[in-house]
C-alpha cells in the first residue's frame, strides 16, 4: 500500500530509484513520482498511471543528482492524478516528502496551518499538508541560527510528528541540506539498506536488495537521518534509537520472473517448494509431531492451551478458515476465526488460556496489526505467522512460525496460502499429540504432509487441462463456489482468486446452503465450481450438483480418487487432483482454483500481477 524509496550515495539516482519503485510496485500503481536533488534544483518528475508513465517522463527528461525520494502511489485521500502524486512539497517549496500511511487529523492540521499564515495546497492528499506542517517548523527553527541545519531538520520532522495521529512511513529530502535523507516510520514499514558509500530507504527490501542485503527493520517511532557514509536513528521523543543490521534472507534473483510470463504463474508453480520449506525440520518422526521452537512456549504453556483464536485478512483468513477445521480435528481443540478488521473492533470474551494466532503473508496488513496489538493489550499470548521476517507483526508478536515461502510479488496470493495451510496442519498435529493423537496417527498426519510436495507436482501437470476449462468459462457474467467441511474455506479462496484478477462476479459457500438461497442465480450462463474430492461429504457435494444440473447450470468439479467416475453425466468439466486425507486436501484442491483464475484472466487480457484498485500490502485500515 504505497511504496518508498530513497537513496543517496555517489551514483545518479534516478535509475535506482525507478528500478526500486519498479519492485514496489505491487504495492501500489496508480500514481508514482519522484524527487531528485540536484545542487540548488529538486527535480521533480511525477504523473498518474503505472512506473512505466513515470519511466517515460524520465526517459524524456532525465533528472540528474545522487540523492533523492521516490513513491508509487495505492490512492487513500484524493484521486490518482498527477496532483495529487506524491512527492509533495512545503510552502518554501524546498522541501519533498513521500508517504506510506493515513493521517487522520490532517484536516484539523490543514486549517491550523492556514490560519496561522500564507500556506497553499496544490492537492487533495493529507501528504502535502504533513509536508508544510514539517517545513514550517523547520523555517522556524531557521531564526534561533545555533543548531545545524540537519538536526533542525529532524527536530522539525519530530515536532510534526508529535502533532500527527496516523500512521506513516516517510521520507523526506530539502533542497538546502545536501546528501541528506530523513525517514520515520509509525504502522507503515521502513527499512534502512545499509550500502557501501551509499544508504537507502524502502517500504520494502525487495526494492534494494539488488544494492545491499544488510538492513535495518527501522521500529515504529523511529526517525533516521540518512547520508552516504552514516546514519543515526532516534526516537520520535529524542532519544537514541537501538538497531540492528539484519542480513536479507533473499537474493534479487529470488524476485524476478525468470521465464515466467507472470508473477502469479510463477508462484503457483513454486509451490511444491514453499510447503517443502514450511515444513522443512519442523516434522519429527521420531516423536511423531511437530517442532515449532518460534512459539516460544514450553510443553506446560502449550498443554495448558484451552482455545485458538485465529485471525487474518482475506487470503490469510481463508487459510485461518480451514486451520478451525484441521485444528479441530486434530487437537480437538476449540477454535474460533475472525477477521482482523472486525477483532480489532471487538470487544470477544476470551478466557485465560486462549491463544490468539495472526496469520498474515506480508505481516504488515494494518487489520492484522492492529488485531495482534488488541489481543496483547489484553494480556493474550499472540503469535504470528508470517512470510516476511521482520515485518511489524512478526517483531510484534510474542513467537509464531515464519512460512519461510520465499518472496510473493504477485498481488493475488497463491504459495502464501498453502503455506499458510501446512503450518495450520503442524499446529494441528502440535496440539494434538500433546492430547488425544496416538504416535500412529501423528505419524499418518506426517505422512501425509510429507507427501504433499509431489502431489503438487502433480497437480500441477493439470495445467493445459484447466486451461481449457478456463477458456470456455473466461467471458462468464458470474461464477459461484462450492464446498464442504475443510474444502468450504477453499471455494471462498477460488472465489477471491477470481474476483480478484478477473473482476468477474463471483461468491463461494458451503455446498449446502446452495438451496438457502443461491440457487437462485445458477443458469445456464453462471458456472458453479464445487470442490468435491473424495471425501466422507462427497455424496452430499453430489447432490448439490444434481440441483445445479436441473436448473441447466455448468458443473466444474474438483475431485480426488476414483470420484470421477461418478461425475459422468453431471459434471461438465471434471479435473482430479491427487488422493490425500482430508486435512491436506485444500493444499492441492486450491491449485487448480489458482490456475483456473489465471488462465480466465490471461485469456481475458487483464494484467494479472497488478490487478485494478488492488495492492499487495494493506497497510492502512
Ligand atoms: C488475496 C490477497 C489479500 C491478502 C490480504 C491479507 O489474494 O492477497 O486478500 O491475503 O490482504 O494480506 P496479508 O496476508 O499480507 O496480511
Amino acid at each position: 500500500m504505497c511504496g518508498i524509496v530513497g537513496y543517496v550515495g555517489r551514483s545518479e539516482a534516478a535509475p535506482i530509484l525507478l528500478d526500486g519503485l519498479r519492485r514496489l510496485e505491487y504495492r501500489g500503481y496508480d500514481s508514482a513520482g519522484v524527487a531528485i536533488v540536484d545542487g540548488d534544483r529538486v527535480e521533480t518528475r511525477k504523473c498518474a498511471g503505472r512506473i512505466a508513465d513515470l519511466g517515460k517522463l524520465m526517459t524524456a527528461e532525465p533528472p540528474a543528482g545522487t540523492y533523492g525520494i521516490s513513491h508509487t502511489r495505492w490512492a487513500t485521500h484524493g484521486k490518482p492524478t498527477d496532483q495529487n502524486a506524491h512527492p509533495h512539497f512545503d510552502q518554501s517549496g524546498k522541501l519533498a516528502l513521500v508517504h506510506n500511511g493515513v493521517i487522520e487529523n490532517y484536516q484539523a492540521l490543514r486549517e491550523d496551518l492556514q490560519r496561522e499564515g500564507e500556506h497553499n495546497f496544490t492537492s487533495d492528499t493529507d501528504t502535502e499538508v504533513l509536508a508544510h506542517l514539517i517545513g514550517k517548523h523547520f523555517e522556524a527553527s531557521g531564526s534561533n541560527g545555533n543548531a545545524n541545519a540537519k538536526s533542525r531538520l529532524v527536530t522539525a520532522v519530530r515536532t510534526a510528528l508529535q502533532q500527527v495521529i496516523g500512521t506513516y512511513g516517510i521520507a523526506l529530502v530539502h533542497k538546502d541540506i545536501p546528501d541528506f535523507i530523513v525517514g520515520a516510520r509509525r504502522g507503515s514499514p521502513l527499512v534502512l539498506g545499509v550500502g557501501k558509500e551509499e544508504n537507502f530507504l524502502a517500504s520494502d527490501v525487495s526494492a534494494i536488495v539488488a544494492y545491499t542485503r544488510d538492513a535495518v527493520y527501522l521500529n515504529d517511532f523511529d526517525i533516521v537521518a540518512v547520508e552516504r557514509e552514516k546514519f543515526e536513528i532516534s526516537s520520535l521523543a529524542g532519544e537514541g534509537g537501538h538497531y540492528q543490521v539484519s542480513k536479507v534472507e533473499f537474493t534479487d534473483e529470488d524476485i524476478k520472473k525468470g521465464d515466467y510470463p507472470h508473477y502469479m504463474l510463477k508462484e503457483i508453480y513454486e509451490q511444491p517448494g514453499s510447503v517443502r520449506d514450511a515444513m522443512r525440520g519442523r516434522l519429527s518422526a521420531e516423536e511423531c509431531t511437530a517442532k515449532l521452537g518460534g512459539l516460544e512456549m514450553t510443553t506446560a504453556e502449550l498443554r495448558a492451551v484451552d482455545r485458538i483464536v485465529l485471525t487474518g485478512c482475506g487470503t490469510a483468513l481463508h487459510a485461518g478458515r480451514i486451520g478451525e477445521y484441521i485444528i479441530e480435528q486434530l487437537a480437538g481443540l476449540p477454535v474460533e476465526i475472525e477477521f482482523s478488521s472486525e477483532f480489532r473492533h471487538r470487544n470477544t470474551p476470551m478466557t485465560g488460556d486462549t491463544l490468539v494466532f495472526a496469520i498474515s503473508q506480508s505481516g504488515e496488513t494494518a487489520d492484522t496489526l492492529g488485531a495482534l496489538r488488541e489481543s496483547r493489550r489484553k494480556g493474550y499470548r499472540t503469535l504470528g505467522i508470517c512470510n516476511n521476517v521482520a515485518s511489524t507483526i512478526a517483531r510484534e508478536s510474542d513467537g509464531g512460525v515464519y512460512m519461510h515461502a520465499g518472496p510473493e510479488i504477485g498481488v493475488a496470493a497463491t504459495k502464501s496460502f498453502t503455506s499458510q495451510v501446512t503450518i495450520m496442519s503442524l499446529i494441528g498435529l502440535l496440539f494434538g499429540r500433546m492430547r488425544h493423537l496416538s504416535t500412529s496417527e501423528g505419524s499418518e498426519v506426517i505422512d501425509a504432509l510429507e507427501a504433499l510436495p509431489a502431489q503438487i507436482e502433480e497437480t500441477l501437470k493439470l495445467t493445459d487441462h484447466v486451461k481449457e476449462i478456463a477458456k470456455k468459462y473466461a467471458r462468464s457474467p458470474g461464477v459461484l463456489f462450492f464446498g464442504r467441511q475443510f474444502n468450504y474455506p477453499v471455494a471462498l479462496e477460488g472465489a477471491l482468486k477470481l474476483k480478484e484478477i478477473t473482476y468477474i462476479f463471483a461468491e463461494g459457500h458451503p455446498s449446502a446452503e446452495l438451496k438457502h438461497g443461491i440457487i437462485a442465480l445458477v443458469r445456464p450462463e453462471v458456472p458453479c465450481v464445487f470442490i468435491a474430492p473424495d471425501d466422507a461429504v462427497f455424496s452430499k457435494n453430489l447432490n448439490n450438483m444434481e440441483q445445479v444440473k436441473a436448473r441447466k447450470g455448468p458443473i466444474i468439479a474438483v475431485t480426488s480418487g476414483g470420484c470421477a467416475k461418478r461425475l459422468e453425466g453431471i459434471a461438465d468439466d471434471v479435473i482430479t487432483v491427487p488422493s490425500a486425507p482430508d486435512f491436506v486436501m485444500p493444499v492441492l484442491s486450491v491449485i487448480p482454483l489458482q490456475l483456473l483464475a489465471y488462465h480466465m484472466a490471461v485469456e481475458l487480457g487483464l494484467d494479472v500481477d497488478k490487478p485494478r484498485n488492488l495492492a499487495k500490502s494493506v497497510t492502512v485500515e
